[in-house]
């Protein structure tokens, strides 16, 4: 297997790796949060600015941590789509320039089909269960993206469903603003919820019930909204505060699980997978593994290492791609800022 270096720069991340052989030699990841925090999202000319200035920082470190040099890289791996346009174009450019240098091919990878084989790394050799665990019904959720995939070999899916609006993360964040808390909120509303009372206020859980595979979370939103503004105050009450939290995450990771478990019946399979950022949820992960115990399922998570954006998912990717015979992209090839998961190599 060729020793693979992996750029990934969609959105607020910038990240290298090197992957060998299904293994992660370094997986460096520069994370822009406290530069967006103030401005409450991800501003993309910030953004992309960060990104040229870390590029060759990551880099360099991703190399020296893998105890290479640019030599020994045989292969190139960069997101290509989807994501912010200038952010992309940072990394792929970056990857291309370092193809054409090195005299090497390289592999322009899908940052959802990255996401869906990101619970397979961190283990032994992951190949073996990799091929052993499909088919399997995979959650990707992010503050970008909230979508249910049918794993059904290897390098073939099929998107089931995905959010008409927010994506969950997004709700979590934006839920959070209205607490009064700082961004991004998901995390912070985690720790809350840990002491707070899930079943102290009464939240939709939306299209849970629904025969579709779609997710909508900006009724959820709008929901805690009103009720906030009918109780003014109420989420200065630090014990509130804390079973405000642990309510919203109930809805939300609720309709997660429940829709998750639904697709995984209907599609057959006897594993479900879960990654993104939001897949660091303590609760998501908690009930997840609770439901598909009960349900007989085997439940294969992305190790929080691997949740949020990384390059390391790229370079395992663009690894399993090499070897099944996938053409290397174009040196000069675009971005794809809008690239369709189903447009992708292999998909079913
Ligand atoms: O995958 P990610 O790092 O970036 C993209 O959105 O692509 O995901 C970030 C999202 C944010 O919305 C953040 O609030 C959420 O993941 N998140 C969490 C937790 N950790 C991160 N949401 C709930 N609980 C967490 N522990
Ligand atoms: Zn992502």
């Amino acid at each position: 297997m060729p020793t693979v270096l992996a750029i990934e720069t969609s959105c607020d991340e910038t990240s290298a790796a090197v992957v060998c052989a299904g293994r992660v030699l370094a997986n460096v990841v520069s994370s822009q949060i406290h530069i967006h925090a103030e401005h409450g999202g991800v501003v993309p000319e910030l953004a992309v600015r960060e990104h040229l200035r870390n590029l060759p920082v990551v880099v360099r470190e991703a190399l020296q941590r893998a105890g290479i040099t640019p030599a020994d890289i045989e292969l190139l791996a960069a997101t290509r789509g989807p994501g912010l346009p200038t952010a992309l174009m940072a990394g792929l450019k970056m990857a291309q320039g370092m193809a054409y240098a090195l005299n090497r091919p390289l592999v322009g990878v899908h940052h959802h089909e990255a996401h869906l084989y990101s619970p397979w790394i961190g283990g032994q050799p992951p190949q073996a269960e990799w091929e052993q665990l499909q088919p399997n019904v995979s959650l990707i959720v992010s503050g970008g993206h909230t979508m249910l995939v049918w794993v059904k070999g290897p390098l073939q899916h099929q998107l089931l469903g995905a959010t008409v609006d927010d994506a969950a993360g997004e709700c979590f964040d934006k839920t959070a603003k209205m607490l009064g808390l700082p961004y991004p909120g998901g995390p912070i509303m985690d720790r809350l919820a840990a002491q707070g009372d899930p079943r102290a206020f009464d939240f939709p859980r939306p299209m849970l019930n629904e025969d579709s595979d779609d997710f909508s979370f900006s009724g959820l939103k709008t929901s805690v909204r009103y009720f906030l503004d009918k109780q003014p105050g109420l989420a200065d009450d630090p014990q509130q505060l804390r079973n405000l939290c642990a309510s919203v995450q109930a809805a939300i990771v609720e309709t997660l699980v429940g829709k998750t478990l639904r697709a995984a019946r209907r599609c057959r399979v006897k594993c479900v997978t879960a990654s993104g950022g939001v897949t660091c949820n303590s609760s998501l992960r908690r009930e997840l593994a609770r439901a598909c115990a009960a349900a007989g399922l085997s439940l294969r998570l992305a190790s929080p290492e691997f949740c949020s954006d990384n390059a390391a998912m790229i370079g395992v990717l663009a690894e399993q791609k090499w070897r099944l015979g996938l053409e290397p992209t174009d040196l000069d090839a675009d971005i794809c800022p809008r690239w369709d998961l189903a447009a992708t190599w292999g998909s079913a």
